[in-house]
């Protein structure tokens, strides 16, 4: 298996993460052959976005299947213990459960080399496609000379392709509409102010960063004319997970009559959740939110305080223009008539 992406590369069965957590300081490249490895990098974000934990655990998973006498028990084994590295992210639940029901089904005398690289490639393959679709179909909402609002990451540090609702953006660009990007900076862990900032720069597209309880005034003074992005997973009804503060911006954006669009594969919906209230929320670290952490760590709050710190909020379906999928948009009306239902990322 060989593939080169921005944050991950497999090269004669190595491979190796780049680790967002120093981004964009330093490129810094990690080991990520072992279960256990690559357990720890999504663990701490090393390794991070919907799309891309899902790539990275199973390309792990390919390399542990091509190693002599790894058998199908095992390979089970090491696909639930990834599973269990984020809760919120439905992509490493879908990967995690099609593997383990092909390996189940499989002869236990056969080596599983095969079916694991088949299932890497396609997922990969797919995240991939995915995101040019959909970077098109979001693309086509996009008019010249708009300001665009984003939060988190949601690049190709996010994916192994050009990403969601950053892919969008890339798209609209590379298609000479003249765009400018606000940046949340994304509290605790930055990856608007760090890994967005990072991609933008590296692409040319102009932009400008905000914390992010600035949003609301920016708004107010009309300087936003349409908020995209991602998710960790979609409810059939709409509702959907995406990291902490989304919430807030979909409220702010519904208020002052601002379109505000979701952008994902449909890897994230989970045909099995049907509210919001169903999805699991991970909760991080204190230390997070004490101060800040990666290569300049420093913390500003007293040690001991109490802390909250949920890495997602669940945004209803109502507060969402539309949702913009590889498989087309779909507006409030759609998704009430049941189109999230319909959506399969494995055939099986
Ligand atoms: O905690 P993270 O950095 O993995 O959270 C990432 C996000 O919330 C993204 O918006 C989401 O995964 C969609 S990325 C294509």
């Amino acid at each position: 298996m060989n593939f080169e992406y921005l944050s991950i590369r497999c090269r004669h069965g190595h491979l190796e993460i780049l680790d967002q957590t120093l981004l964009p300081h330093e490129e810094v490249w990690l080991n990520a052959n072992e279960v256990s490895e690559m357990f720890d990098h999504i663990k701490r974000l090393a390794v991070r976005g919907a799309p891309l934990i899902a790539v990275a655990a199973v390309a792990c998973l390919a390399v542990q299947a091509s190693r002599e006498g790894t058998t199908a028990e095992k390979l089970i084994k090491d696909t639930l213990h990834l599973k269990s590295s984020r809760p919120t992210a439905v992509n490493l639940m879908h990967m995690s459960d099609e593997l383990t029901s092909q390996l189940r089904q499989s002869d236990p005398s056969s080596n599983p080399r095969d079916l694991v690289l088949k299932v890497a490639e396609d997922v990969i393959k797919k995240e991939v496609q995915m995101n040019q679709s959909m970077s098109r179909h979001g693309a086509s909402l996009i008019q010249n000379g708009e300001n665009i609002l984003t939060h988190c990451n949601t690049g190709s540090l996010a994916t192994p392709g050009v990403g969601t609702a950053l892919g969008v953006i890339r798209e609209a660009h590379r298609q000479g509409k003249n765009i400018h990007v606000y940046v949340d900076e994304t509290r605790p862990l930055l990856q608007g102010g760090r890994l967005t900032a990072y991609e933008l720069k590296s692409e040319g597209i102009p932009f400008t960063i905000i914390c992010d309880n600035m949003a609301g005034f920016l708004m107010s003074q009309k300087k936003i004319d349409r908020v995209l992005v991602g998710s960790d997973r979609i409810a059939t009804n709409g509702d959907f997970a995406n990291k902490i503060g989304t919430y807030s911006l979909a409220v702010l954006a519904d208020y002052h009559k601002i379109p505000f669009h979701l952008v994902a594969p449909a890897s994230t919906v989970d045909p099995d959740c049907s509210s919001g209230n169903e999805i699991p929320i991970e909760e991080r670290n204190p230390a997070e939110v004490l101060g800040v952490s990666g290569s300049q760590s420093v913390q500003w709050a007293p040690t001991g305080s109490n802390v909250y710190n949920p890495a997602f909020d669940v945004t209803p379906g109502h507060l969402v223009t539309s949702i913009i999928l590889d498989t087309g948009i779909y507006d409030r009306q759609s998704i009430q008539n049941g189109s999230l239902h319909k959506l399969k990322f494995f055939d099986s």
